[in-house]
């Protein structure tokens, strides 16, 4: 196997390094008019991102109660797939490979066998950096805040949509150990968003099968507050490791050295047992309680609604650390697209190669960003036997636990286009019949923020087998595809030109179709 670097993009050691790779590629626009972070940012970062736009640096953010804020706010930063495959340091066309990558580590036992990740993939042997340097002076600790001086206000928070509660930071990456000892490959982190309660408070909701509330619980059994370092604003690769689909147990902060090709560079926290990245721009430390819960929301959620409000555990803030001149990032979440659901287009990029490690006979598999990233897949096979259609569906939704809230799959074969709604219906049109075709399964597993289902966290699922109908599945003549004779096609390729008909070249089905 030819070894490729991992990377084809320069080394970022921090955000600032990427800001300014997308201002030199013009990917970057400054906003010096004053904006302000109650609902205009949103507004305006909404209708940037639904175009493919920039990312965005306002420079002068108008604070919650008007005054104007102490730092610059990002957002956008993850607007475009593009953008989220720089963030990983490939190019777009290199994410396959990247998920190659990852399917490869996720046949791995997880943790202890890194060093054998080593000897059996030299994709990651070039690029392996895992082991963290210890920073003695880290410059996210160029200001602390401690005692009285913390106060969350001071940061330039969002409030993102009408009728939300709070302030709420959008993109932190929190991390959490297990307790014990202090090992960064037991880290976790993960972004879970956060409601601001007070100069020193905030809520943290990680939902239960997330990495941060697995730590919780751990640490609650025992009956203490778990010490907690929440990341805002870092290089890219830790940022995006933070979302990635990890192998269980593989520490995100360390991962993120493989991405960006240069080792973790970490530094001891000033009041709470961890490291953080020491280049990041912001950092709040403190301790999540054992017992203490605060309601959360209602705030605007990726799916499009408002969330219920429930209760999530109490996060009490004992410093803030800064670069000078931090920056501070941030995003909304709503109905797609939204910057989470352009990263989900990203990962489902990464996602095919560990699906046909697992599932071989899957060709491709397409999450629509619109259904949420997640509640849909249309799957292409190559269909060789009856019934495979559904047994790819059994598989897929016992795969994973995030393909657990899928609930929708429609099977097709793999001359349809998974990405293509017209391919799509022309598949459910001529090769699904409803009355043999459907396979509907209920009180499974589901999102429990899918408020359609008729219990929380249970619902039903439907599977579409729209492939080709074979063997005992028909005893029917079934149809033959329309074709062209190629001989035809390329002669009228050779005349194309002198027909005097505008376009050239050649002329595809979907052409034939009118796109
Ligand atoms: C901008 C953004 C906001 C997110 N907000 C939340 C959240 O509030 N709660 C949550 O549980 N997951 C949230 N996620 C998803 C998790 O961060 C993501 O699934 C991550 O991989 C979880 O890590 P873990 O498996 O280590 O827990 C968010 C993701 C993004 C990109």
């Amino acid at each position: 196997m030819r070894v490729r670097p991992i990377r084809d993009l320069p080394h970022f050691r921090d955000l600032r390094a990427f800001v300014r790779h997308l201002d030199e590629n013009k990917l970057l626009a400054r906003v010096t008019e004053r904006v302000s972070t109650v609902h205009e940012m949103t507004e305006i970062h909404r209708r940037v991102l639904a175009c493919g736009g920039p990312a965005l640096l306002f420079e002068l953010a108008g604070r919650n109660d008007g005054s104007k804020a102490e730092m610059c706010v990002l957002v956008n930063l993850f607007g475009t797939v593009e953008r989220v495959a720089w963030g990983l340091g490939v190019g777009r066309r290199r994410l396959g490979e990247l998920g190659e990558l990852l399917a490869a580590l996720r046949e791995l036992e997880p943790i202890d066998d890194l060093r054998g990740a080593l000897q059996r993939w030299p994709l990651l042997k070039a690029g392996f950096a895992t082991i963290p340097v210890d920073v003695g002076r880290p410059p996210v600790q160029q200001k602390v805040y401690i005692g009285t001086q913390i106060d969350l206000g001071r940061l330039p928070i969002q409030i993102c949509w009408p009728d939300e509660p709070a302030p709420l930071i959008t993109w932190p990456l929190v991390i959490t150990r297990p307790p014990g000892q202090d090992r960064t490959l037991d880290y976790n982190m993960g972004v879970y968003r956060m409601q601001v309660l007070g100069p020193n408070r905030a809520g943290v909701r990680w939902l239960s099968h997330r990495g941060g509330a697995a730590h919780h619980r751990l640490w609650a059994a025992e009956g203490r507050d778990m010490p907690v370092a929440v990341v805002i604003g870092a290089d890219p690769a830790t940022m995006l490791a933070a979302v990635l689909p990890l192998p269980e147990g593989m520490s995100e902060l360390r991962f993120s050295g493989i991405l960006r090709g240069e080792r973790p560079r970490l530094g001891r926290c000033v009041t709470v047992p961890l490291m953080v990245p020491a280049d990041a721009e912001i950092v709040i430390e403190g301790f999540v309680s054992a017992k203490e819960t605060a309601p959360e929301g209602p705030f605007g959620d990726h799916t499009g609604y408002y969330n219920a409000v429930e209760p999530f555990p109490v996060l009490r803030v004992t410093a803030i650390t800064t670069r000078e001149a931090p920056i501070y990032v941030s995003t909304f979440t709503g109905r797609p697209p939204d910057e989470p659901s352009i990263i989900g287009e990203a990962l489902n990029e990464l996602f095919v190669p560990m699906l046909r490690r697992q599932i071989p006979e899957v060709r491709d598999c397409w999450f629509p960003p619109d259904a949420c990233s997640y509640r849909m897949a249309i799957v292409s096979i190559r269909k060789r036997y009856a019934g495979q259609a559904r047994r790819v569906m059994m598989a897929l939704w016992g795969m994973l636990v995030q393909f657990s809230y899928t609930k929708l799959i429609i099977v097709v074969d793999d001359d349809i286009d998974v990405r293509d709604w017209r391919d799509i219906s022309w598949a459910l049109a001529t090769r699904m019949d409803p009355s043999r075709d459907l396979m509907v399964t209920d009180r499974t597993p589901i999102d429990y923020l899918d408020f359609a289902s008729p219990l929380a966290g249970l619902g039903g699922k439907l599977g579409i087998d729209a492939t080709n109908k074979i063997g005992s599945e028909t005893s029917r003549k079934w149809g033959r595809v329309l074709a062209m004779d190629p001989a035809v096609s390329q002669h009228i390729d050779a005349l194309w030109d002198r027909l005097g008909l505008g376009r050239s070249g050649t002329f595809s089905n979907s052409d034939a179709r009118g796109s």
